[in-house]
Order: structure tokens, then C-alpha cells, then sequence
């Protein structure tokens, strides 16, 4: 009988072995981790979060990711990317206790070593009190690092853990002291009932037993430890929609991440020409062509400054994108020129034309009709919500839709789509 080499069938099918070297995602320890995104923007910024290869157990922000988390910093669509740690605390104050703060400081420093924060603030409510205070001081001389209430780098938040199902602490004891009957004649406590005791419920809130109206009305009992506390560190020393490309800044440049969302929800083809009236500091030109290739990009602004200001943001990108100082009202371009319009309106005292936002904005809807393709869509971003409303509705150019709200640095501004009738 032929003897079987134990070594060759132990060699697993090539085909095989292969496959089971290559995995599907990152690898190393997962860690939990959250995404912020601007409100208004949180689909998008999950839907980008979704497609991240190894980004698992995904609830609405938060998930798990295994280890370098240099791919979550590449998120376009989110605001900033954290570590997250749920301590075991009724609150805050509980974090001082040695354990606690030597857990907190073990879970900070390698936030630290991965993102080379040189500083570090405070994000909580009450972050003036005495136990902030102490927490900053402990942390200070824990990490090395000083803390800056205001511009400190490692933003390190706290809040309250929102778990829904985890099972709050029995309170039973402090209510039966207060019971006077027999337990036969007790109504069923919490957590023996079926699906109407539902445990998890918040002891404080009304009675669910109708037997319970007949005793004393007896004080809510005093809040218990049900949820723990979130630590939530910032991955990067800035936030992700500080885009490196911005080596100028302008009044009124728009959030990158807005830039990111407008296009994601507009579509983003190859076979667009696109066209950017009123570009300023060139955020919209620049996102868009960082997300791939399109047939043609312009921009134009009427202020030079604004032109120069986008032209060094496009080098510092490494891109090549036209920009030109050309009033969006007059632009003299052939009709149907663009496939895809997009505009980031002025508002407020930036309008520059006679007549104010009436005339700007009847004028643009006017030459943007002109140069939009018949398949054409055009998105238009605008603080001045009545206005744009009140236009629509009395013009029979364009069918509009509101795209997304957003609240970005104290403003409201919507996005709307729009497509030619
Ligand atoms: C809200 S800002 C755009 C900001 C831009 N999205 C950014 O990220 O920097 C509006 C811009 O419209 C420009 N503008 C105003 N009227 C214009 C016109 N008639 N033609 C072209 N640009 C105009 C202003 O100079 C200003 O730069």
C-alpha cells in the first residue's frame, strides 16, 4: 500500500490557499470608532462609512474597524473620525479613581502616538467644573501633553453612553422598603413581566401597574448607574473637513464636506461638464475633481481675489482645473454648455450686483437655464431659503427639489436640485 505523505496532504489546495491569504479588508485588532458628520449630513457621511473595506457592525456612526485606522482619515464626507471607549461610570467624577484614569490615559495614548497630538481640550457638559478641572490635570500629567481649553488638538469628548439595551441596575430594594403589602398582593416587578415591563425603561418614569395608584405617591428612586460614559477621542489633530489642498481661506468658503455631499447626491459621471458660477475659494471645483474624472470643470468669480484665492487651492491639490474672473450673469458661453451645475450662492452683504439678492438670483436662474444641457441638473446651495422659494414658485424653467439642510458653522443653508422643465 502506496504510504501517504502527511506533509503533502496536509498542504492545503493552492487555489485555496491563496484565497485564505488574502483577506477582504484590513487586519489586525478591531477597535470601536464613530464618525461626526454636520448635521443634515449623516446619511451621507454613513453611506461613505459603509463601503469602507473591514468597517463593521455599523450603528448609525459608530462601528468597528480593524487595525490602522489611516483609511477612516480618508473619509470625505464626515467631520472627524474618533476612538471610542464606554467606561463603566455613574459619572464623570468616577473617572479620577486610579483604575479609571489609568484605564482613560491607556485608551488616550495610543490616540496620541497615531496622530501626534500636541495638545489636548475637553468636550463635555459642565467642562468648567471642579471635575473637569482635575480630569485636565490628571490627564496633563498622565499624557505629557498640555491641555488647551480652546485649541487643544486631541479633542477628547464625554457624554453619557445611549445604549438601549443594556440592562439597567435592579432598583427593587429602595421600592420595597416602601411596599406595605404582603408579596402575593405586589404587583410583578420589573423585568418579570412580559414584554410590557419592558427592563431597560427608566425607573423614574410613570407607573405601569395600575395596583401601584393605590399606595402612597413614594419619591422616584434617586438615578442609578444605568449606561456608563463615552470617551470619545479625535483621530486627527484637525478635523477631516480641513482639507490639506485649503492654503487659502476666504469669508464664506464653504464646508468640504458639503462640497462632498452635493456631489455624491448630484451623481458623479465622467460625462459631465461641469460648470462652478461664483466659485470663490474653488471648494466645490476641487472636491468634485478629486472624486474622478469629468469632461470639463470651469469655475468663474467676479472677484480677482477670490480667483487667485481658488487658483492656489487647486495647486496646493495637485490638480488642473480653469477658473476665471467672468461675471455668472454675462458669462457670453455657448447655450448648453454643462451637464451639471453647481453653485454655492452669495448671501447676506456678499452680493455684488445692483437690485441685491432679487436681481442675482433672477439673473442667475436666467443664464444658468441658457447654459444647462437638456438632461441637464443643476444643484443650488442658498441661505436666503424665502427668496429661492418664492422664485421657484413663481418661474416655469426648472423643477426643483430640496436636496439637504444642513447646520454648518451657525448657518442653515439647503441644497436643492434642480432640473430643466
Ligand atoms: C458664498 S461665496 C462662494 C464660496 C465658495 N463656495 C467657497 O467655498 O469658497 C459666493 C461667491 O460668489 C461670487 N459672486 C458674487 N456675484 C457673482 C457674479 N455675478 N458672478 C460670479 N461670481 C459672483 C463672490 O465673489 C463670492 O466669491
Amino acid at each position: 500500500m502506496p504510504r501517504s505523505s502527511p506533509q503533502k496532504n496536509a498542504r492545503p489546495d493552492r487555489g485555496t490557499a491563496r484565497k485564505a491569504r488574502r483577506p477582504s479588508g484590513p487586519t489586525g485588532p478591531a477597535a470601536e470608532y464613530e464618525i461626526e458628520a454636520l448635521s443634515g449630513l449623516e446619511g451621507v457621511a454613513q453611506e461613505e462609512l459603509s463601503a469602507v473595506p473591514g468597517a463593521r457592525d455599523i450603528r448609525g456612526g459608530r462601528f468597528w474597524f480593524p487595525g490602522d485606522p489611516t483609511r477612516l482619515t480618508r473619509l470625505k464626507g464626515s467631520v472627524a473620525v474618533y476612538r471610542v471607549k464606554t467606561f463603566d461610570v455613574p459619572r464623570p467624577k468616577a473617572l479620577l479613581g486610579h483604575q479609571q484614569l489609568g484605564d482613560l490615559a491607556a485608551f488616550l495614548r495610543p490616540v496620541i502616538a497615531y496622530g501626534g497630538h500636541q495638545s489636548f481640550r475637553l468636550s463635555a457638559a459642565g467642562r468648567e467644573s471642579a471635575t473637569m478641572r482635575r480630569l485636565a490635570e490628571e490627564l496633563e500629567t498622565s499624557l505629557g501633553i498640555p491641555y488647551h481649553p480652546e485649541e487643544g488638538e486631541l479633542l477628547i469628548r464625554l457624554r453619557p453612553t445611549e445604549n438601549p439595551n443594556r440592562i439597567p441596575e435592579p432598583v427593587e430594594e429602595k421600592r420595597e422598603a416602601h411596599w406595605e403589602r404582603s408579596p402575593e398582593e405586589r404587583p410583578a416587578r420589573r423585568g418579570q413581566r412580559g414584554a410590557a415591563g419592558r427592563p431597560g425603561h427608566s425607573s423614574a418614569q410613570a407607573p405601569e401597574w395600575p395596583e401601584e395608584e393605590e399606595l402612597e405617591p413614594q419619591p422616584a428612586p434617586e438615578p442609578r448607574f444605568e449606561t456608563g460614559w463615552d470617551v470619545l477621542a479625535r483621530l486627527t489633530p484637525r478635523p477631516l473637513s480641513a482639507r490639506a489642498w485649503r492654503v487659502c481661506n476666504m469669508a464664506g468658503g464653504l464646508n468640504a464636506t458639503i462640497a462632498y455631499a452635493v456631489f455624491k447626491l448630484a451623481g458623479v459621471r465622467d460625462a459631465d461638464r461641469i460648470f462652478n458660477p461664483m466659485s470663490g475659494s474653488g471648494t466645490l471645483l476641487i472636491e468634485r475633481d478629486l472624486l474622478g474624472p469629468s469632461m470639463a470643470l470651469v469655475g468663474v468669480d467676479t472677484d480677482p481675489d477670490a480667483v487667485r484665492c481658488a487658483q492656489q487651492n487647486i495647486g496646493a491639490a495637485k490638480r488642473t482645473i480653469e477658473v476665471a474672473q467672468v461675471d455668472a450673469l454675462n458669462t457670453g458661453l455657448p447655450p448648453r454648455s454643462f451637464d451639471l451645475i453647481v453653485a454655492d450662492l452669495p448671501w447676506g452683504d456678499a452680493i455684488t450686483v445692483k437690485g441685491g439678492n432679487e436681481a442675482l438670483y433672477t439673473g442667475f436662474l436666467k443664464e444658468m437655464h441658457r447654459l444647462c444641457s437638456r438632461q441637464g441638473r443643476m444643484v443650488v446651495l442658498t441661505h436666503e431659503l424665502r427668496l429661492f422659494e418664492r422664485l421657484m414658485a413663481e418661474q416655469d424653467r426648472w423643477h426643483a427639489h430640496e436636496l439637504f439642510q444642513v447646520y454648518s458653522g451657525g448657518h442653515h443653508p439647503k441644497a436643492y436640485l434642480l432640473s430643466r422643465v
